[in-house]
């Protein structure tokens, strides 16, 4: 497991508390968590909740937006084996928001259509994990290559 948080002054690791702050402020923040444990779903998850909750969002939404982490880390550890959430934040005009990027070089997605359809599942799970965070987040891109891999980004605005 590793959580990267940049960027930071490699150099000076005392600064790195106080850059994190700072750049919370511009748009390059950027929180990576390795995924390969299940323990790795609850340090992306419990990152996704600090930063959102630092850029002011609701505990409820910071609750969702906690859900839709697990899910997409949850299937990378069981059907990618490891991958990568990309937690950062994002501006539009006055607007804040946080964006989600779940990235693996698994197996791929050969039924996009079907996998984000309500019950559809491989793994005899519920198949309510892509459908759920389609519609918790305010918008959601999915990215797969049968043999290559997954790419989901997706965001919730303040
Ligand atoms: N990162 C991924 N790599 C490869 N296949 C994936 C990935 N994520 C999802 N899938 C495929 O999409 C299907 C639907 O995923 P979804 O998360 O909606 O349901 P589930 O994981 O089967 O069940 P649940 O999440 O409800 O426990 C999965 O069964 C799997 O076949
Ligand atoms: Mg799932």
């Amino acid at each position: 497991m590793a959580i990267k948080k940049t960027p930071a002054d490699p150099t000076n690791p005392a600064s790195e508390e106080a850059a994190l702050e700072d750049f919370k402020e511009e748009v390059g923040f950027e929180i990576r968590v390795t995924i390969e444990s299940v323990e790795d779903i609850v340090v992306a998850r419990q990152e996704g909740r600090a930063l959102v909750q630092s850029l002011g969002f609701s505990t409820t939404q910071a609750t969702l937006i906690a859900t839709a982490i697990s899910e997409l880390a949850r299937n990378i550890v069981l059907y990618a084996i490891t991958g990568e959430i990309i937690l950062s934040k994002t501006v539009n005009g006055h607007q804040v928001g946080i964006v989600i990027i779940a990235k693996d070089h698994g197996p791929g997605i050969p039924d996009l259509k079907h996998a984000l359809m309500s019950g559809y599942t491989t793994s005899g799970g519920l198949g309510l994990g892509l459908p759920g965070v389609k519609q918790i987040m305010n918008s959601f891109d999915i990215q797969s290559e049968p043999g290559k891999g997954t790419i989901v980004t997706t965001v919730m605005w303040l």
